[in-house]
């Protein structure tokens, strides 16, 4: 990796919902940062940059690239003027192969904020070992998927060896609270990953592969299927966590590229944790049935175009207040039962803002800025956040006011 390359972050998909966030947390990190914005549409790109000025007057002299997101040539022209593209434009099974392969090819980090666990295993195959060999750190699920998943088990285990020396055998993350909205661009992302589904029984297969993003020859462990009824614990019912079958891919391909840290029987679940009364068990079995309504219904196609007309359409997304009104309240709880004893450990995950926007586009941000300026030690390869940047992003988040601490 070269630091002659004339931008540090170039944002990609700045016109759309979660780019204009993105870049404005971006340009407010600013001092230093040699940043352009990017985008198929120039007047919309000039658009977004002037409203951006309104608020901080520097941002009028960012660069603008034109690039559409199918053309190849122009988007190794991008690739090879960064060290770091942070790319929002989705859904990435349509629009976000030819980049990934341009920045592998280039020796540039790409983060982005797919949640597409198809999209992410194309990219593993097809760029893993030519970023490996020019040392790009292409980090796929950079936003609240996957990184308060990815960042608290490395926490919940890093705390288990600090205290007992051991590593944790298994985690569960456990959400606590959730108040957040969905854009356009994201249900785009889910219609397309259940179109695909629909469409192609090898899809069916991965998606229903636990260890689907692990490294060819190691997609097997001790985990099953992802969790689907209601379950009753002493003290909890516990529900399926929407995002739930994407983050757990996403972990164990942390585990298996940090050398089995985690050990090679290192179990992981997310679920959503509700009391154990009688609205918490209606609370839970309503969010395990609505989730199965949900995914049948767009999966049904003339039911599918109903349910998405009535939904938010790309470029759509939270209000100021609403993303100003979420919040999100997660943990990681870490068990080791080595020498047959029982040992537990606790991470805190929160934030106070919209997790799916307002944070997630503070996430995307810190990982650009942390690829672009860390001394990170990672290889190049399609890594994880965990793997790519471990710590240097715990403490970034922590300065940018998100919660992840072991208690
Ligand atoms: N992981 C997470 O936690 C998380 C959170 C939020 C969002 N996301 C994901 O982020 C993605 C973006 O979401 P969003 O709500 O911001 O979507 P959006 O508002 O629809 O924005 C999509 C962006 O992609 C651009 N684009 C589309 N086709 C293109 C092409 N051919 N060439 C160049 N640019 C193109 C659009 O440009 P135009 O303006 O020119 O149309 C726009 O800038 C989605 O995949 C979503 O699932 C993930």
């Amino acid at each position: 990796m070269t630091d002659l390359r004339e931008f540090d972050v170039v944002l990609f998909g700045a016109t759309g919902y979660t780019g204009e966030l993105a870049l404005g947390e971006l340009v407010r990190r600013g001092a230093g940062l040699r940043l352009a914005l990017a985008g198929r549409d120039a007047k919309k790109l000039e658009a977004v940059r002037t409203r951006l000025a309104a608020g901080v007057p520097e941002a009028s002299k960012l660069p603008i690239l034109v690039a559409d997101a199918h053309d190849r040539p122009a988007l190794d022209g991008v690739a090879r003027r960064a060290r770091v593209v942070c790319t929002t434009v989705g859904p990435y099974a349509l629009h976000g192969e030819d980049l990934a392969a341009a920045c592998a090819e280039a020796g540039t980090h790409l983060c982005d904020l797919t949640g597409e666990v198809t999209f992410m295993r194309r990219s593993i195959d097809r760029n893993d070992a030519t970023a490996a060999r020019t040392g790009a750190r292409i980090v796929h699920a950079c936003g609240f998927d996957s990184i308060p998943s990815d960042l608290g088990v490395l926490l919940a285990d890093e705390a288990m060896r600090v205290r007992a020396g051991v590593p944790c055998d298994e985690a569960t993350l456990e959400v606590l609270s959730l108040r957040g909205g969905a854009s356009g661009g994201t249900l785009a992302s889910m219609f397309t990953l259940v179109e695909e589904a629909r469409r192609d029984p090898a899809i069916r297969k991965l998606l229903l592969d636990p260890y689907a993003l692990n490294p060819e020859g190691e997609r097997q462990g001790p985990d099953g299927p992802d969790p689907m009824g209601v379950e009753s614990t002493q003290d909890a019912y516990l529900a399926p966590f929407v995002m739930g079958a994407v983050n757990s891919r996403v972990v164990r391909r942390s585990n298996a590229l940090l050398g089995y840290r985690y050990g090679r029987d290192f179990r992981y679940r997310e679920v959503s944790r509700f009391p154990k009364t009688p609205k918490g068990f209606l609370a839970a079995t309503s969010l395990a049935a609505g989730l199965g309504a949900f995914v049948a219904s767009v999966a049904t196609p003339g039911l599918g175009r109903l349910v998405r007309a009535a939904l938010p359409k790309p470029g759509a997304g939270p209000s100021l207040e609403e993303r100003e009104r979420g919040r999100f309240r997660l943990r990681v709880v870490g068990v080791s039962r080595a020498a047959h004893v029982e040992r537990r450990v606790v991470v805190r995950v929160e934030g106070d803002r919209d997790p799916g926007y307002a944070l997630t586009s503070v996430m995307l941000a810190e990982s650009a800025v942390c690829l672009a300026s860390d001394p990170l030690t990672s290889p190049g390869g399609v890594l994880t956040p965990a793997t790519a940047m471990g710590m240097s992003l715990v403490e970034r988040l922590r300065r940018a006011g998100l919660v992840l601490t072991a208690d």
